[in-house]
């Protein structure tokens, strides 16, 4: 079965510019590339959304060149994307500068019309204050009910999240879509995201393929 959500820790963009004797902040630019060649396979496979991790609330403590760098790899993929994919954003935006929340309005808008995979990209997003958020809202109506919970979560409107791949090597989630993971197929690459390819993305998808899911029964 082809997962109908997989979601991606697109980590070890600082580690695979340092291996290639460039500074951290190069390796965002190629993390970008590595980005488009595995949706655009994930796309043509007929997963029907993907969605990645790009920067975390806690990223935000980064060095400035770092944060510029990842900046400026988001605002040019909003600016330059003219392909299929249906482009949303998701995490708290209106924090980041308006160049920046601009750009997201953009991308959202002339995508908005592709029908097929929708890929969902996680900037300034904590998914434990997610939570929180969408528990708050609830309960602010009064009555704390799970339908009014879950449609005020982030992510909500998407697919059940099938599978979580995170490459870099490290075994965590690092606070990415934990309530949306609960039963997702977990699955860890030593390799770093910017050397991902389109067969990668395809062995991700072989191993959905093996797992048997259980969900308790
Ligand atoms: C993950 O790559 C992406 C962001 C944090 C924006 P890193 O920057 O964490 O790369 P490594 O893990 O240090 O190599
Ligand atoms: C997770 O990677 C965040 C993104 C991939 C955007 P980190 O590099 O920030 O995670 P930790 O610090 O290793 O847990
Ligand atoms: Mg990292």
């Amino acid at each position: 079965m082809i997962p109908r959500h997989i979601a991606f820790i697109m980590d070890g963009n600082g580690r695979w510019a340092q291996a290639h004797g460039m500074p951290r902040y190069e390796g965002y630019k190629h993390g970008l590339e590595a980005l488009l060649r595995v949706a655009g396979r994930l796309e043509q496979r007929g997963v029907g959304a993907i969605s990645v991790f790009a920067l975390s609330t806690e990223n935000l403590s980064r060095p400035k060149d770092e944060l510029s760098a990842i900046f400026d790899a988001v605002i040019k993929f909003n600016k330059t994307y003219f392909g299929t994919l249906r482009i949303n954003y998701f995490g708290d935006i209106d924090a980041l500068s308006d160049d920046i929340a601009d750009s997201v309005d953009d991308v959202e808008r002339r995508t908005s019309i592709n029908k097929g995979t929708s890929l969902n990209i996680a900037l300034n997003y904590g998914a434990q204050t997610d939570i929180v958020h969408a528990a708050k809202l609830a309960a602010d109506k009064g009555s704390f009910l799970e339908d009014e919970f879950l449609s005020s979560l982030s992510t909500a409107g998407l697919p059940p999240l099938d599978m979580v791949v995170r490459t870099g090597g490290e075994r965590r989630l690092s606070n990415f879509m934990l309530y949306e993971s609960a039963y997702a197929e977990l699955m860890f690459m030593d390799k770093l995201w910017p050397d991902m390819t389109a067969d990668d993305a395809d062995a991700a998808l072989a191993e959905f393929e093996k797992r048997v899911r259980k969900f308790g029964k």
